[in-house]
């Protein structure tokens, strides 16, 4: 069974305790200031707090979850949505008649692992119009472009532990900018929480069940639904009350994992994993792969296509045990359906993530490629 992300049991957490991401960011971006927090959004709140004023406006792909606007909100900041184009590029003539004078950053998004393409434009842009350049980068924590580490091509950014390890919250904001540095304040938020949570002991209940039931799909969600935090619930899925949820530390457990993480062997895990469904599905005509190349140090987090038909592509996958394949995103309401951004409501109904984590043997991908060839 291929599920959606990895266990707190994989070998890719190595015992001798001498990697971790701490060293993998000094290495990658020595000179960039990092501070912990448990989620993404609530880095990127207090990343911004100290550079803005209420009123002003801030640029965002409408290729987004809907709470990553939520800090943005929080701190009195008008949130406004650019058009991308097929490629994940930034529609630059959409996204610059929308800038204007109280524009104080523009957002680019790396997704799924990959640096967003037309990238280095967002630099001049953002030098023009005197604003910062946020480097969304929650997909992809060990992905290195050339000799930049994403989420410090901007003047400050943020990425998302939880999307790469098995732990339940987890984030880092890049300082890297003088003037980012200097106006940053550290909220009661930031850092590593100095106890060991309920929400910590639920997550490792729910690794040990998957570890002892991963072969039964059934249990699997069964257990998944006993042990949830409410994160399924669908009252708990307003962006608004999402974002309040995550407004905590990070945990002393995904501190002790992302201290005992191995990058280098989850990089490698993750590439082999994305070759082996390249190959899987290269005869397919009804999927198309969204990355053709895997460049040199890029850690991908899923392995995006676009599917003609996305249902009946993950009943498939599904029946050939692939249970962690999904739809991404669920859209912010205001771009929902708004003929504004059609490209991203188009990618977000027929792109598909499958899994390529870690904790995935390659084999077992090979498996679901014989069942999806048949
Ligand atoms: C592109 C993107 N940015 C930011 C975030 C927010 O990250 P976090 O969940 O750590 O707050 C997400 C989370 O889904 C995301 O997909």
């Amino acid at each position: 069974m291929i599920s959606a992300t990895p266990s707190v049991f994989d070998a890719s957490l190595s015992r001798s305790g001498d990697v971790g991401i701490e060293s993998f960011v000094d290495l990658h971006a020595p000179s960039v200031d990092y501070t912990y927090y448990g989620a993404g959004k609530v880095a990127l709140r207090d990343g911004l707090a100290g550079l803005v004023e209420p009123g002003e406006n801030v640029l965002v792909p409408a290729y987004l979850s809907p709470a990553v606007v939520e800090p943005l909100h929080d701190l009195g900041l008008e949130s406004r949505f650019y058009a991308i184009k097929e490629t994940l590029e930034p529609d630059f003539t959409d996204l610059e008649r929308r800038m204007d004078d109280d524009t104080v950053a523009v957002m680019s998004v790396n997704y799924f692992g990959f640096p967003q393409p037309g990238l280095e434009t967002f630099a001049s842009l953002t030098d023009e119009y005197d604003c910062y350049h946020i480097d969304d980068n929650a997909h992809a924590p060990l992905s290195v472009d050339g000799e930049t580490l994403l989420g410090t091509a901007g003047d400050l950014g943020v990425t998302t532990l939880r999307k790469l390890l098995p732990v339940p919250d987890g984030a880092v904001l890049y300082c890297r900018d003088e003037a980012v540095r200097e106006a940053f304040e550290p909220s009661s938020l930031a850092g590593v929480s100095d106890r060991v949570a309920a929400a910590d002991c639920r997550y490792v209940a729910t690794s040990v069940a998957e570890t002892v039931l991963g072969t039964s799909r059934s249990l699997h969600r069964s257990v998944e639904a006993l042990l949830s935090d409410g994160t399924d619930d669908p009252s708990s899925v307003d962006p608004g009350s999402r974002y309040e949820a995550t407004k905590a530390p990070m945990s002393r457990f995904s501190k002790a994992v992302a201290d005992a993480a191995d990058p280098g062997a989850i990089r490698s895990a993750r590439r082999e994993n994305y070759r082996a469904w390249q190959r899987a599905l290269a005869g397919r005509d009804d999927v198309t792969i969204v990355y053709d190349r895997l460049p040199e140090g890029i850690s991908p987090y899923e392995f995006p296509v676009r599917a003609d038909e996305p249902d009946a592509f993950l009943a498939e996958l599904e029946d050939c045990g692939v249970i962690g394949a999904h739809t991404w995103p669920i859209l912010r309401q205001s771009v929902y359906g708004n003929e504004e951004y059609d490209i991203a409501n188009r990618l977000s109904e027929e792109l598909v993530v499958l899994p390529v984590h870690q904790g995935i043997e390659t084999a077992a991908i090979e498996a679901a490629g014989d069942g999806l060839r048949r």
